[in-house]
C-alpha cells in the first residue's frame, strides 16, 4: 500500500518512519515533509500543501491511506474533502476538529457533557475581561481562541501579566493567533495546580484505543521556566498516569467526550489528545483537547509502538478499533527537542546543521524544521529543528542516551533543555 502523511514536523517524520517500517507499506509520501523525511528509507517528500492538490495526488497515485499530522489542515476540512472523494483518511472532520481549533467550543462542549475542566468565561471585549481578572485575581490563565501552535496561552502569576495578555490577544496579537469567525476572543480560566500528562487515544467515531501515556515539557527553559512552546521534549510512559488515573481518565474524560461528540452529530475519528492536569489526589481534569497526535509526544510514542501502525490506521478508518490491541515496548522512550535561535517568538532560519548521528534501534533523530539546501547542506527552517529520541531501561538511561546522541549535533544558536524527564526521575 502507498501511504500519505500530511505535515512537515517531527511528528510527521516519526509517523513516516514508523509506517515505512510496516511490511505492508510500499512507499510513504510526506507532504511537504522536511530535510529528515527526504533521506528516510522508503519515504518520499512531495511538495504539495494545497488540500485539493493533495486529494488529486492521492487519487492519481492510488494512495490507500492518508494520515494527517497537524491541526491546520484538519481545521481547514481535509478529512471532509478526502472522504467526499472516496479517499481513505485518518483524522477528524472539520466540525470535530473544533475540539482543538476553538477553545470556546471545547469549553462549552465540556460543560455541556460534564467533563472535568477548569471554570472559565469567554470575552470579546477587553473591558469586561479586565474586570473579570480584577474580580478573580491571580494566578489566572488567559487563552486566545484560535489556532496558535500551542503558544496562545499565558499562565499569569500576577494580575498585571493577565491584563497585558488580554490587551495583546484582543488587540495587538503579537502571538499571531489565527482567529476564528467573529474575530479575536479570549477564554479566561481558573488556574489548575497539579502535574500535566498527555493522554492520547485513537478513535473511529465509536470505539477507542488508548496509546501509551506520555508527558511533554511545554516551557522553553530548564525547570519549566519561560514562555510556552509547542513542546521541548517528551517521554513515555508518564508515571503520573497510574492505572487508577488511567481508568478515571477513560471513564470521566475520554468516554464522555467520544459519546458527546457522537450525540452532537460530529463523531470523532482520529487521534484525540486530552491534555490533563492531575492533582495530588490523582484527580484528572482536562486542560485542553487536541485533535491530533502531540509533537513531540508522537516521536516517543512511535518509538515504543511494536504493533504494525497500518493495523491501527486501517482498523480506525474501518470502524473496528474494538478488534485491536496495541503492543508497546516496555522500554522508556525520551526525546529532546533542539530548537532554533529565537524560538518561540522569532525563530531564525538558515543555520547549517552538522554532526547528525546514524539511526539505530535505540535512538533516532526526528527532523522538524530542517531542509536540504541547494548546496547540499542541511539547514534549519523552523522553530523546532530536531527531536533526538532514545530508548532505555529507565527514564534515566533513556535520558542519558538521548543526550549522548544529541552531543555531536550542532547548529548556531541551538537551544535545548538539559532536564527532559526530570519529573519522572526520582532524586537519588
Ligand atoms: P493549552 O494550550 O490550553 O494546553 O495550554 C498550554 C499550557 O498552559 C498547558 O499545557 C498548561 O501548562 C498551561 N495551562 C493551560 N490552562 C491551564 C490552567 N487552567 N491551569 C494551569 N495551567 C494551565
Ligand atoms: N506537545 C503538545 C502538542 O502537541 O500540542
Amino acid at each position: 500500500m502507498k501511504v500519505l502523511v500530511v505535515g512537515s514536523g517531527g511528528r510527521e517524520h516519526a509517523l513516516a518512519w514508523k509506517l515505512a517500517g510496516s511490511p505492508r507499506v510500499q512507499t510513504v509520501f510526506v507532504a511537504p515533509g522536511n530535510g529528515g523525511t527526504a533521506g528516510e528509507p522508503g519515504v518520499r517528500n512531495v511538495p504539495i500543501t494545497d488540500l485539493h492538490a493533495l486529494a488529486d495526488f492521492a487519487a492519481e497515485e492510488k494512495v490507500g491511506l492518508t494520515v494527517v499530522g497537524p491541526e491546520a489542515p484538519l481545521a481547514a476540512g481535509i478529512v471532509d474533502l478526502f472522504r467526499a472523494r472516496g479517499l481513505r483518511i485518518f483524522g477528524p472532520t472539520r466540525a470535530a476538529a473544533q475540539l482543538e481549533s476553538s477553545k470556546a467550543f471545547a469549553k462549552d462542549f465540556m460543560q455541556r457533557h460534564g467533563i472535568p475542566t477548569a471554570h472559565y468565561a469567554t470575552f470579546t471585549h477587553p473591558v469586561p475581561a479586565h474586570e473579570h481578572v480584577r474580580a478573580v485575581g491571580a494566578p489566572i490563565v488567559i487563552k486566545a481562541d484560535g489556532l496558535a501552535a500551542g503558544k496562545g496561552v499565558v499562565v499569569a502569576m500576577t494580575e498585571a501579566e493577565a491584563h497585558a495578555a488580554i490587551d495583546d490577544m484582543l488587540a495587538v496579537n503579537t502571538l499571531g493567533v489565527q482567529h476564528n469567525e467573529g474575530g479575536a476572543r479570549v477564554v479566561i480560566e481558573e488556574f489548575m495546580a497539579g502535574e500535566e500528562a498527555s493522554f492520547i487515544v485513537a478513535c473511529d467515531g465509536v470505539n477507542v484505543v488508548s496509546l501509551a501515556t506520555s508527558q511533554d515539557h511545554k516551557r522553553i527553559f530548564d525547570g519549566d521556566q519561560g514562555p510556552n512552546t509547542g513542546g521541548m521534549g517528551a517521554y513515555s510512559p508518564a508515571p503520573v498516569v497510574t492505572p487508577d488515573v488511567h481508568a478515571r481518565v477513560m471513564r470521566e474524560i475520554i468516554g464522555p467526550t467520544v459519546a458527546g461528540m457522537r450525540k452532537d452529530g460530529m463523531p470523532f475519528t482520529g487521534f484525540l489528545y486530552a491534555g490533563l492536569m492531575i492533582d495530588t489526589l490523582g484527580r484528572p481534569r482536562t486542560v485542553e483537547f487536541n485533535a491530533r497526535l502531540g509533537d513531540p509526544e508522537a516521536q516517543v510514542l512511535l518509538m515504543r509502538l511494536k504493533s504494525d501502525p497500518l493495523d491501527l490506521f486501517l482498523h480506525a478508518t474501518d470502524g473496528t478499533l474494538n478488534e485491536l490491541e496495541l503492543q508497546w515496548d516496555r522500554h522508556v522512550a525520551l526525546g529532546v527537542v533542539m530548537a532554533a535561535a529565537g524560538y518561540p517568538q522569532a525563530p531564525r532560519k538558515g543555520d547549517v546543521v552538522t554532526g547528525l548521528p546514524g539511526s539505530s534501534d535505540e535512538g533516532h533523530v526526528f527532523h522538524a524544521g530542517t531542509e536540504r539546501a541547494a548546496d547540499g547542506t542541511l539547514r534549519t527552517s523552523g522553530g523546532r529543528v530536531l527531536c533526538v529520541t532514545a530508548l532505555g531501561d529507565s527514564v534515566r538511561t533513556a535520558q542519558q542516551r538521548a543526550y549522548e546522541l544529541l552531543n555531536p549535533i550542532s547548529f548556531d544558536g541551538a537551544q535545548w533543555r538539559r532536564d527532559i524527564g526530570h519529573r519522572a526521575i526520582k532524586p537519588r
